[in-house]
Formats: structure tokens, C-alpha cells, sequence
């Protein structure tokens, strides 16, 4: 339940956020516009300040099905999942809410959360709500040919979501969780 979850300031864990974001990758909830949810991993996301607001911006391919939720209802969180969430974390960053459910095929579980309408993870440990703001399309004819050649060979340019950050917490023990080993790891002596 998101409410024996504690608030935090949205910088609060900052350098924990981006490293899974660049370890793992964290999970995106998404809702259509009759409530039905939807999860995908990203792992392309900032967190700032814009507008005079708390936000964080997210950068999603049309061709994902989470794209059709966004443009639906552009409400989302984003969740950080401990390290004994990796196999789960790339379950839903290889196949689609399109053909199946995701979090019961990752064993995830989708909670109401306090502000959107989409949910969280109950099994991350930090959760940032957010609201939709402003959107924009990433254009090619601004980018270097090497990040186009990289990441768009064939075109599918992200959309740049950024979401107001109207609610952040996190478990209690997110620090011993964060930092703990999956099982069947062992921390070399
Ligand atoms: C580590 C990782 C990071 C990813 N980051 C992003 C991202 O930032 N934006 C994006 O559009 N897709 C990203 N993806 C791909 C989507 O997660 C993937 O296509 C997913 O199946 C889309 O789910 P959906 O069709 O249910 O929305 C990433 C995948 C992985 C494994």
C-alpha cells in the first residue's frame, strides 16, 4: 500500500534513482483512460526543476504500446526497483502490454497511488507520481548523424513527456533494499 510509504522530497534520493535508472532501468505506470494499467522499463529519464515545479521528463517511442496510455490520460509514476526486481525490470522492458499482462507476468503488483490515476509498483522502493505538463517530439534535424544513426536508425523518435512531480515516497528500509545483492549473487570477498 502507498500508504505505509514515507514522503520524501523529490531530491531526497536522487543519486540512488539515476544509478538504478542506469543499472537496471525503472518502471513506468501507465493508465488508459478506463483505468486499465500498464508497466514498461525505461531507461531514459530526468528529474529537475522546470516551471517553478518539481519534474521529471520521460522519453517514450510511439511505438510502445505505454505511448497510446500517455497521449490517453498523461498521468504516470515512476518507480525504483531494488536489485531483486532485475529479472522482472527486463521482463517488461522486452515484451508488450499489447499481448500480455505484465505485472502478473512479472509478479508485480499495481497499487492505487495518492494523486494519478496510475498506479505503483508496490515491490519498488521509491515512487515519483506525476502529471503531464508539456509534451514535445524529439526532431532529427536537430541531432547530431552519430545519436541518429545510434538510436534512430529507424526513425520512432521518442516523445519527451514532463510530468510535475506531485507526490514522491518511499519504504521505510529503501536504503537496505536499494543496496542489498539478488539472490544467487554473492559479493566477492
Ligand atoms: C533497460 C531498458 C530501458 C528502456 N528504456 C526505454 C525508454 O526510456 N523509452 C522507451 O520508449 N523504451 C524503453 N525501453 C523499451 C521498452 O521498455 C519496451 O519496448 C517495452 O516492451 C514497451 O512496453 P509496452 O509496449 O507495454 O509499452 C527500454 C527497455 C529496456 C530493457
Amino acid at each position: 500500500m502507498s500508504g505505509t510509504k514515507v514522503n520524501i522530497h523529490y531530491t531526497d534520493w536522487f543519486a540512488d534513482t539515476v544509478r538504478r535508472l542506469r543499472e537496471d532501468g525503472l518502471l513506468l505506470c501507465t493508465v488508459d483512460t478506463s483505468g486499465k494499467p500498464n508497466v514498461m522499463t525505461i531507461g531514459w529519464a530526468t528529474f529537475g526543476s522546470i516551471w517553478g515545479r518539481p519534474v521529471c521528463v520521460v522519453l517514450v517511442r510511439p511505438s510502445r504500446f505505454s505511448y497510446g496510455y500517455l497521449e490517453a490520460t498523461g498521468e504516470f509514476t515512476v518507480n525504483v526497483p531494488p536489485k531483486e526486481l532485475a529479472m522482472a525490470v527486463a521482463l517488461c522492458g522486452k515484451v508488450s502490454g499489447r499481448d500480455y499482462d505484465k505485472f502478473r507476468q512479472a509478479n508485480l503488483t499495481p497499487v492505487p497511488a495518492r494523486s494519478v490515476k496510475a498506479p505503483i509498483i508496490q515491490e519498488c522502493v521509491i515512487h515519483y507520481e506525476c502529471k503531464t505538463i508539456h509534451s514535445t517530439d524529439v526532431r532529427p534535424e536537430s541531432f547530431p548523424q552519430a545519436i541518429l544513426n545510434e538510436y534512430y536508425p529507424s526513425g520512432d523518435f521518442h516523445r519527451i513527456y514532463f510530468g510535475e512531480i506531485v507526490e514522491a515516497y518511499a519504504d521505510p528500509d529503501a536504503a537496505d533494499r536499494l543496496r542489498s545483492q539478488p539472490p544467487g549473487l554473492s559479493v566477492m570477498p
